[in-house]
């Protein structure tokens, strides 16, 4: 009975965490096929999202390929990174370079300014790569998807985090 009471109570914690977290506009909605949309995150004094989105561990190759593909991550449009170069030659400058960006900034931060850099800078020209905030589905009547999934978060997260001064 006791065990079963702390289960409640842990498992109402962390609910709580997870609506609290997400972005206004971000309703707790579930896919048709029952799965939630978005995986629920905890932002960290305002900076930093310190917890990984997904169970897998992120995956540096992928990452690589999402930040240089134009039809996924896009980044290079806005980025350079010089070690892509070969990849994706076209690389704009109206954001700054990510070379080095793992010696500057932490992780977690890097996670909360992938997932919504408007928290940290509102109103930057940067998408927001996981919300559903004014997203509109692609098919009529279906979910709105984020622009990345959660994994391709972890997985641009693993690849960024290579990029160091050393
Ligand atoms: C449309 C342009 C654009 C795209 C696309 C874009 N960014 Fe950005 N990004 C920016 C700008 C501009 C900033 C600087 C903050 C600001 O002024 O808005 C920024 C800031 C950042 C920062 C913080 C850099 C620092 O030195 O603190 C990171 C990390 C980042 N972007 C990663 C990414 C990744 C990863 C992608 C792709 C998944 C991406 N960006 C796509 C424009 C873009």
């Amino acid at each position: 009975m006791k065990r079963c009471a702390t289960l409640i109570v842990s498992l109402a914690a962390a609910a709580g965490v997870a609506t609290s977290a997400l972005s206004e506009g971000d309703a707790v909605a579930d896919a048709p096929q029952g799965a939630p949309i978005l995986i629920a995150y905890d932002i960290v004094d305002g900076q930093s999202i310190p917890t990984p989105l997904s169970d897998l561990p992120g995956d540096p190759m992928r990452g690589a390929s999402i930040v240089a593909a134009p039809e996924k991550g896009g980044c290079l449009a806005c980025h350079r990174v010089a070690a892509l170069i070969d990849q994706q030659p076209d690389q704009g400058v109206s954001g700054p370079a990510l070379d080095g960006i793992a010696s500057r900034i932490s992780e977690g931060s890097l996670r909360l300014q992938i997932v919504n850099i408007g928290i940290v800078t509102p109103g930057s020209a940067m998408p927001a790569y996981y919300t559903i905030a004014g997203v509109e589905p692609l098919t009529p009547g279906g979910a709105p998807e984020p622009l990345l999934s959660a994994q391709e978060i972890e997985d641009v997260i693993a690849y960024l985090m290579t990029l160091d001064d050393g």
